[in-house]
């Protein structure tokens, strides 16, 4: 990787001079135009047209109309100032049943696209392949056929001879992946099949044609040639908001084997000639490798001198024993796929810009010999046209965050060329039809209208000035609204929630105010009546995240507090604080109002992060007692009463010489745990025997052997956690004492495996569901104003054959 310096001129966060802005969009998604001049059918119109497919049942056919409309397109594109316009060809206007001669009207209408380009000083990067495959290819087996990869070549060279003199830049196949597994491998696109073997077999066909088309522009001279992959950052849930965290080594796995599956399954054939070694492990699993001929790898791996990279959301995922494979991925048992508690987008897709930066400089890292161009890169929002206006301020800022990202990937050394945004037009969305709008520019499907949005306005900008400005685009804020109408800010914040109780007279001035400085109302908007964020932060804090990721009570417990929050209505930010810097990050972001108030998850008596936050004035309740000194609010469960409880259980067995296995001693539930056996022994009399342990399975069975060791003589063990026992169960019955009759043991928390334990095991039940509930309603409480207060749910003892 060559570093690249950049100058950073002024104000401006510059790319390097040559660096090329455009955007991009696919045929089939636009052109409408169905059936005019020639056009066979393609699998995006079988598919569309078939009941239940597509939302709403839309259909290309008429779409954009960019067919009859692409010079006023161009004159708009040219307005933006783009310096390149990617598009794709569809094939079924070029050949209508997928071989055979050239349709002159298609050809022609791509020609004149790219003279009027050309003339417009736009650089045409044309895709060969988005999607579009002739029907009648599919009805002879699609990609699933390999001839389907040499007939696209045949395509390649037609339309190579055709637009060749004029187009420099070349992408072959759009997505393989996309084209394979949604459509052959889980049938939610066109043409929608579902069988992973299938999937497999049309993913490599797809990336033969890629070799084969590579070849034919090669050798008639295209100057340029790549291959565009939709490439996503895999990660682990912690790894969303903290990059540099060092992952288990089950997640590791977890995340090579789907990066090996959505990612290298294409990047390794066509930058190295080869297959990861899981994937082809999977393939065989899934139907064999024999669709995989001799020389194939030879043909796949052309020189290429650009990658088209897609990225709009990262993949992340975990280990999970015993977790069914995800379809999408075949072979990816034992793996969870999470969801992030970052912002998403109105398809749903977290939104985490840093996910390119380390897209970016990983693909640099790894396939140095070729360039990087950003293909797409887009989102989809609920827009409002206002007049004449769409002020699409999520879209800039998603936008923004991501050339930032990008930036930051050339200043380390990257070799991004350029930037393409998905979409200039709202457009057909595959499965979701017209409901998802990607454009810059706003289309009124009923009248064919086109509306730069905002975000296209500021994309002008940052083309003119070849980069961002240093500060980041500041939204119109509510005091400027305010001030610009000349009334208090809850006048408009009253108008803006459609309050009765302003005139008509100020809420027009006040909407004239809003349009004019396109204010966007977002949900923070909405709540600041109440001066809310709806936003709630999860922070778990403690040093060590990693082993308490595994512990099945803990994530149940996370879990439950997200659902009741996101019930409420909530939006859910989870945080990890399990380092000094992971903590003031979330003291910052508390303390600069991006939420309403944080839920605490922390372990250690010693955690400074209680403190920190209390001081911060942000409403907090911690999930389990904090150390005594602060005055954290919280809701735990009856530690101490339930550790007696078992104790007491034990003794009226007739039990005398009752041991505890106890948890870390710095963390409060284990403190607490053992106060409540030392309290139940203390009235009788008898001594304590404590050995600790570190709530692992391990830990209990070293415990064990230790207090059997200390005293042979003992005859019941209280363990502080379920796992212990259990680690305590296997340790006595290997040394020959028989439970209970000579040692009878008990655990707490009543994890389910505590039921399954030989002999099953009695324990005192933690209500952890109800715990985060409880939290989740104390915080709740408290931001409406009401009062601040903790409460300790009472446990209950399960008796069950082990004492
Ligand atoms: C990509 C496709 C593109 C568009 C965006 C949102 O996967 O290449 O056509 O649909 O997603």
């Amino acid at each position: 990787m060559t570093a690249t310096t950049i100058s950073a001129k002024g104000e401006t966060l510059a790319f390097p001079p040559d660096f090329v802005w455009g955007a991009a969009t696919a045929a089939y998604q636009i052109e409408g135009a169905a059936r005019d001049g020639g056009r066979g059918p393609s699998i995006w119109d079988t598919f569309s047209h078939t009941p239940g497919r597509t939302a709403d049942g839309h259909t290309g056919d008429v779409a954009c109309d960019h067919y009859h409309r692409y010079a006023d397109d161009v004159r708009m594109m040219a307005e933006l100032g783009l310096g390149a316009y990617r598009f794709s060809v569809a094939w079924p206007r070029i050949q209508p049943s997928g071989s055979g001669p050239a349709v002159a009207a298609g050809l022609g209408f791509y020609d004149r696209l790219v003279d009027e380009l050309l003339a417009a000083d736009i650089t045409p990067y044309v895709t060969l392949y988005h999607w579009d495959l002739p029907q009648a290819l599919e009805d002879r087996g699609g990609w699933t056929n390999r001839d389907t990869a040499y007939r696209f070549a045949d395509f390649t060279r037609i339309v190579h001879d055709r637009l060749g003199d004029r187009v420099g830049t070349w992408m072959t196949i759009n997505e393989p992946w996309v084209s394979a597994v949604l459509g052959y491998g889980i049938g939610i696109h066109a043409p929608g099949r579902a069988s992973a073997a299938e999937a497999f077999r049309a993913s490599h066909h797809l990336l033969l044609a890629h070799g084969l088309g590579a070849r034919v522009l090669r050798d008639a001279g295209a100057s340029e040639i790549a291959l565009t992959l939709n490439l996503t950052p895999v990660m682990t849930p912690g790894q969303v908001s903290d990059p540099d965290l060092v992952p288990s080594a089950e997640d590791s796995e977890a995340v090579n084997r789907i990066d090996c599956l959505i990612n290298r399954q294409f990047l390794d054939p066509a930058l190295r000639g080869k297959y990861p070694d899981p994937v082809l492990a999977i393939m065989e699993r899934m139907g064999g490798i024999d669709h995989i001929r001799d020389g194939d790898l030879e043909t796949i791996n052309q020189p290429v001198d650009l990658l088209g990279i897609n990225y709009y959301t990262p993949c992340v995922v975990r280990s999970e024993p015993g977790e069914p494979a995800n379809a999408a991925y075949p072979g990816s048992e034992d793996i969870l796929f999470s969801g992030t508690h970052a912002p998403t987008t109105a398809m749903g897709w977290a939104i985490v810009p840093t996910g390119l930066s380390q897209l970016l400089t990983r693909l640099s890292c790894d396939y140095p010999e070729v360039g990087l161009l950003v293909t797409e890169n887009g989102a989809a929002f609920d827009d409002v046209v206002a007049g004449d206006r769409v002020h699409d301020a999520d879209r800039t800022a998603f936008f923004e965050s991501h050339l930032r990202a990008a930036h930051a990937a050339i200043e380390t050394g990257a070799d991004l060329r350029g930037f393409l945004v998905w979409s200039l037009l709202d457009n057909f969305e595959w499965a979701e039809g017209y409901n998802k709008r990607f454009g810059i520019v706003h289309v009124d499907f009923e009248t064919q209208r086109r509306l730069p949005k905002d975000s296209a306005l500021w994309y002008r900008e940052v083309i003119r000035h070849n980069g961002l400005h240093r500060e980041r685009a500041r939204r119109p804020t509510l005091e400027a609204v305010a001030a610009r109408a000349g009334v208090s800010r809850s006048t408009v914040s009253r108008v803006i929630n459609g309050e009765g109780t302003v005139s008509d007279e100020f809420r027009a001035i006040v909407m004239h105010a809003v349009n004019e400085l396109g204010y966007v109302p977002n949900s923070a908007a909405r709540s600041l009546v109440t001066r809310r964020t709806d936003s709630i932060a999860l922070v778990v804090s403690g040093s060590s995240t990693e082993a308490r990721a595994d512990d099945p009570l803990f994530s149940a417990t996370v879990r439950s507090a997200t659902r009741e929050l996101e019930e409420s209505g909530k939006r859910v930010t989870l945080m990890l604080a399990d380092s000094a810097a992971g903590r003031l990050r979330v003291e910052q972001y508390a303390a600069s109002g991006h939420v309403d108030g944080v839920v605490l998850v922390s372990a250690h008596g010693t955690d400074p992060l209680p403190a920190a936050l209390a001081r911060t004035g942000i409403p907090v309740v911690s999930l389990g007692r904090p150390a005594v000194a602060t005055q954290t609010p919280y809701a735990d469960i009856d530690n101490v009463g339930g550790a007696s409880l078992a104790v007491r259980h034990l003794l009226a067995r007739g039990r005398r010489r009752i041991a505890a296995i106890s948890g870390p001693p710095d963390a409060v539930t284990a403190q607490e745990r053992l106060r409540g056996y030392r309290e139940a022994l203390r009235d009788t009399g008898h001594r304590s025997i404590i050995a600790v342990g570190d709530l692992t399975l391990a830990s209990g069975a070293d415990a064990m052997r230790q207090l059997l060791h200390d005293d042979p003589a003992l005859d019941a063990v209280f363990a502080a956690g379920d796992l212990m026992a259990i680690g305590a169960l296997r340790v006595l019955s290997e040394s020959g004492r028989r439970v209970p009759d000579d040692v009878a043991i008990a655990g707490f928390d009543d994890i389910e495996a505590a039921s399954y334990a030989v002999p099953a095991l009695t324990t005192v039940r933690a209500p952890r569901e109800d715990q985060a509930r409880a939290a989740v309603r104390l915080l709740l409480r408290q931001i409406d104003g009401g009062p601040v207060s903790s409460t300790i749910l009472p446990t209950e003892l399960v008796i069950r054959e082990s004492t």
